[in-house]
């Protein structure tokens, strides 16, 4: 599904496009005209606390941090749906892994439906599942969980327009002011090019950055299938991110 991909792979310096991310004002996604800026945008200083800490370190994990199908149901019982494994690297411009970002995820659940008071949609909640996680990378930046495939759901922004099948990522590096945020989409899902949110997106390879394919090499027989999501912290392959369009 991807187009060709005229971005260079590896090696040596280049400049960022600035044209790779989407405009704040997309009118089509009806949130975007509140959230644009509507004056020019002022810079503030980050504090010294801001750029250095907190240091995320493996005590800050439970054992089922990384594990949505069981951290959030009772005993003996697990959550309803596609099992998947969903796993992949934070990568730097360079491609390089970047090892102890901490990763928190959210997701609907396999019905389409969010565990939150302001949930309208009418699909069940599934008693065993919550819908958040987190890991930290490994020294080659690596990164896995085991979760459900989430459901497309329903959202009020045109008369009738469905979200992909996605999973949110928060990406933290070392200090408070290190947090990028974005989506993740499952391969062949057919609610993609229709979605106007993924349609701010300048690009067909912008989106497929954004779409896990499926991976049979990673999937546990009989058990859960696999999907790959890297993730580029910034340069012209980056990743986009919803909360800072330049990235890192
Ligand atoms: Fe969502």
């Amino acid at each position: 599904m991807s187009p060709v991909n005229t971005r260079p792979k590896s090696g040596g310096f280049v400049p960022r496009d600035r044209d790779w991310q989407p405009d704040a004002l997309t009118p089509w996604y009806k949130t975007s005209v509140k959230r644009s800026p509507q004056a020019a945008l002022l810079s503030f200083p980050t504090t010294l606390s801001e750029e250095t800490s907190p240091v995320f370190g493996h005590g800050l994990l439970g054992k089922l941090d990384n594990d949505l199908i069981l951290n959030y149901a009772k005993p003996g019982e697990s959550a309803i749906g596609p099992r998947i494994i969903v796993h992949g690297r934070v990568l730097d411009e360079m491609g390089r892994g970047v090892p102890g970002a901490l990763l928190e995820f959210w997701q609907a659940n396999a019905g389409g439906r969010y565990r939150h008071k302001k949930e309208s949609y009418q699909a069940a909640l599934d008693p065993n599942f919550g819908g958040c996680g987190r890991t930290i990378t490994a020294e080659d930046g690596s990164y896995e969980f085991r979760t459900i495939q989430p459901g497309p759901y329903p959202w009020p922004n045109g008369m009738n327009d469905w979200r992909p099948a996605h999973i949110h990522f928060s990406v933290f590096g070392h200090g408070f002011a290190q947090r990028l945020i974005t989506q993740m989409y499952f391969e062949g899902d057919p609610h993609i090019p229709l979605c106007p949110i993924v349609g701010v997106l300048k690009s067909q390879e912008a989106i497929d950055a954004l779409t896990a394919p499926l991976d049979l090499h990673h999937t546990v027989p009989m058990d859960s299938r696999a999907f790959k999501f890297d993730i580029v912290l910034r340069g012209q392959r980056q990743t986009y991110f919803e909360n800072r369009k330049e990235g890192m």
